[in-house]
């Protein structure tokens, strides 16, 4: 009898266990245990666009969907969160993060009152400034989207010793000169902050190249721009630009590609592959004449669509013919006359003569 209530109590107890261990962050995502960083991000990615909450109102627990999405891309997508999540869960990791700060840079201003005496201070932060940079990118990569780390050397601050003239400002002082005389001025006035310096570090910064994205698009890491000593960092803006490609030219989810043609080949009919962006083939046909500038179209074979990268824009095969270069004999040119069959003044004009 005591036996099994000995039992019941550790069921209830590992049932709590199992509450307790929070949610599974890699059926949220979707992904293996063994998932790869980039299979993470991109399951996110994903999914972050399918599960956002503007685009599901009629589901209640869309915003709730979406908060776990974040939550298990957070732990996931940071090795270390990722290793103590794997072997205890998500409650312990809670645990964890309580005591040492998430955030290195978070805590570094956190603990060093920046703001400090900041609570009266009813104006608008002062702010480094941004810096703006173009970041090249292959068409591959933005058909397939990349994920490219850019290893930036940042002026960072650092504590220092001493104190520092900080938070500076124009203020009306009263004094006292003698009976009945008073002076009024405006005083810069400053309070004394710990001291700082700026030392360089590097930092590796990871940017998304997400399928189709457009020139001119643009990144931003907040913080991560010039600092600012008595404020918050400005932000460093990544601007997307397309290195020239060798095949395809882009015209918005279109693309545009050239291909030349034996004489032979634009007579008689043809079957090529051309590789795509992606080394996927696409296989282009045709049992027909092919002239000279004759275009073709594949439908779905044009860049991903940036908002729904499940569309793609359209292939234009623009075709050129290499006429033969050799000479041909007398007997050739009998055969090739005999076989095109076309009359030699075959309704000439240029223009020049026409009207
Ligand atoms: C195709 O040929 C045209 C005409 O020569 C040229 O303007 C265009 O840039 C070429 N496109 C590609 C992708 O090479």
């Amino acid at each position: 009898m005591e036996m099994r209530i000995y039992l019941l109590l550790i069921l209830a107890f590992s049932q709590t266990l199992l509450v307790l261990a929070g949610r599974d962050f890699y059926s949220i995502l979707g992904i293996p245990k063994s998932a790869s960083l980039n299979q993470i991000k991109k399951a996110y990615r994903r999914l972050a666009k399918e599960l956002h909450p503007d685009k599901n109102q009629d589901d209640p627990d869309a915003s709730q969907k979406f908060q776990d999405l974040g939550a298990a891309y957070e732990v996931l997508s940071d090795p270390d969160k990722r290793k103590k999540y794997d072997t205890c869960g998500e409650e312990c990791l809670k645990k964890d993060d309580m005591m040492n700060g998430a955030d290195p840079f978070a805590s570094f201003f956190g603990d060093f009152g920046f703001f400090g005496g900041g609570s009266n201070n009813q104006q608008e932060t002062p702010k480094g400034a941004n810096i703006v940079m173009d970041l090249y990118v292959t068409l591959e990569e933005l058909y397939s989207g990349n994920f490219v780390e850019i290893t930036r050397n940042k002026p960072v601050m650092k504590p220092a010793r001493g104190t520092r003239k900080c938070n500076c400002r124009q203020e009306m002082v009263t004094r006292h000169l003698g009976p009945g005389r008073f002076q009024m001025m405006q005083q810069n006035v400053c309070d004394e902050c710990p001291n700082v310096k700026l030392v360089n570090e590097e930092r590796t910064l990871e940017i998304e190249i997400e399928p189709g994205m457009v020139d001119g698009q643009e990144t931003k890491f907040v913080a991560e721009g010039e600092p600012h000593l008595d404020g918050d960092p400005g932000d460093l803006i990544l601007r997307i630009q397309t290195h020239p490609h060798s095949v395809f030219e882009r015209r918005g989810d279109d693309l545009y590609t050239n291909v030349t043609l034996s004489l032979q080949d634009a007579l008689m009919g043809f079957t090529m592959e051309i590789d795509h962006l992606d080394g996927h083939k696409v296989e282009v046909s045709r049992d027909k004449i092919t002239w000279p500038g004759a275009r073709i179209r594949k439908k779905g074979q044009g860049m991903p669509n940036y908002d729904n990268n499940n569309l793609f824009g359209t292939l234009f095969i623009t075709f050129d013919v290499d006429f033969p270069k050799t000479e041909f004999t007398e007997e050739e040119k009998e055969a090739i006359k005999k076989i095109l069959n076309q009359s030699p003044n075959n309704k000439v004009y240029n223009g020049l003569r026409g009207f």
